[in-house]
């Protein structure tokens, strides 16, 4: 069985039945309805968005999927390129001649209306190709026209092809450090406040954003004053439940056989994340284990650990507090612990440790399982935090 530590769809891809159904029935449904997914790191977010998109595709609907991480440097000028690729080539078999953006970019100013006229498009999508086109040119500096254009070429080519079309947007709340121009002037709040407007009036095409910064997709679209108040519907996805976990085990590997409660104890340590639980399993497969027990299983991890985790967790640490550090180190060491005793353990004060704590659980890197007590979100995370000084 082959593990990955990319995104997966189609055969490899387990469980998660029920947002699958959700997502999938709903975006194929006459309904103007998005959605917005959020989740911790690795848990599977973009999974699910290619597995929608690949069902989706199967009945004839058009999905661009676009993750903002791709997107570099994060500007206008590149997103415009990326969006116009991305759409033109998803919409390549119902057009009615083959051509690429790349193709558009290369014809002279002059010439670009002739060529598109030949294209057989309609004057909307023709005009949304020349508009985006001559942005990123830089024969034109309007940018907000620019980016209209570019979402507007979804729609329009869905009226065109008489489609159905789904933007997935992965990654989005980083679409708010979005630059353009010489001096690198901010625009992402602009734009998203752009993208509501205009899904706002968009009748074939709908929208779907994902994100890990469970804070900051809040702020754009769950808050009342977000910009996406009350257009999306909000999905958290959770780690798998034991039956996913079951099934993932099934798939992956059908032929470990586990001793005493060593399955619980996976399950636990993983924490349910998928990531932890294709690094965990491509270890078993690499150590060609047949049986496992609790202390092999240790072993497993300790391994993992030690080759992903400073990959896996370092950056991700740069980016906390070093108050926060010592905080989730004092839980990662024993868990379970008070804020007070986390505050005479770790010597930061005690108001700091709430504060930290409250941080913390908004980054959803811990959750509250009741008051005063947290845990990891990921356990993984915990065992590397425990077994390294940084
Ligand atoms: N349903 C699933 N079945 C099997 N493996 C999965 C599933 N979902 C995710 N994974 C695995 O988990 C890892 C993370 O998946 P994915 O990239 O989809 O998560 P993500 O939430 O988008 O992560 P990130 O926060 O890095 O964007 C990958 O190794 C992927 O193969
Ligand atoms: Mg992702």
């Amino acid at each position: 069985m082959s593990f990955s530590l990319y995104s997966v769809s189609g055969r490899d891809f387990i469980g998660r039945h029920k947002i699958i159904e959700e997502l999938v029935k709903e975006l194929a449904s006459k309904n103007r309805i998005g959605f917005s997914l959020s989740g911790i790191r690795r848990i599977g977010k973009t999974s699910i968005l290619k597995e929608t998109k690949r069902i989706l595709e199967k009945k004839g609907i058009t999905v661009i999927y676009i993750s903002v991480w791709s997107i570099v440097p994060l500007t206008v000028d590149e997103f415009t390129k990326i969006m116009n690729r991305a759409t033109i080539s998803e919409f390549q078999k119902k057009l009615p001649k083959k051509f690429k953006f790349e193709q558009l970019l290369a014809t002279g100013a002059k010439a670009i209306t002739t060529f598109l006229q030949n294209l057989k498009l309609s004057s909307n999508v023709a005009q949304d190709l020349e508009v985006s086109v001559s942005y990123v040119r830089k024969e034109s500096d309007d940018v907000e026209d620019a980016i209209k254009r570019s979402f507007s070429l979804i729609e329009d080519l869905s009226e065109m092809t008489g489609t159905k079309s789904i933007l997935i947007i992965d990654e989005f709340p980083s679409l708010a450090d979005m630059t353009y121009g010489t001096k690198n002037q901010k625009i992402g709040t602009q734009i998203i406040q752009l993208l509501r407007t205009l899904f706002e009036d968009f009748k074939h095409t709908k929208l779907v954003v994902s994100g890990s910064f469970r804070d900051t997709l809040q702020n754009l679209v769950a808050k009342e004053r977000a910009p996406f108040y009350k257009q999306l519907l909000l999905r958290q996805i959770p780690p798998f439940n034991e039956d996913e976990f079951e099934e993932f085990l099934k798939h992956y590997l059908p032929e470990l056989k586990f001793q005493d409660n060593t399955k619980a104890q996976l399950y636990k340590i993983s924490s349910g994340v998928p990531y932890n639980l294709q690094l965990i399993g491509k270890e078993i497969q690499h150590m060609e284990l047949k049986k496992i027990d609790k202390k092999i299983l240790d072993k497993v991890v300790c391994s993992v650990l030690k080759k992903e985790g400073d990959y896996s967790f370092k950056e991700f640490v740069s980016s906390l507090s070093p108050s926060e550090i010592k905080v989730l180190k004092g839980l990662a060491k024993s868990p379970g612990l008070a804020p007070i005793e986390i505050s005479r353990q770790e010597f930061v004060d005690e108001n700091s440790v709430n504060a930290c704590l409250n941080t913390l659980e908004k980054k959803a890197i811990i959750e509250k399982i009741k008051r005063g007590r947290y845990r990891f979100t990921d356990n993984m995370f915990a065992c590397w935090l425990d077994q390294n000084s940084l």
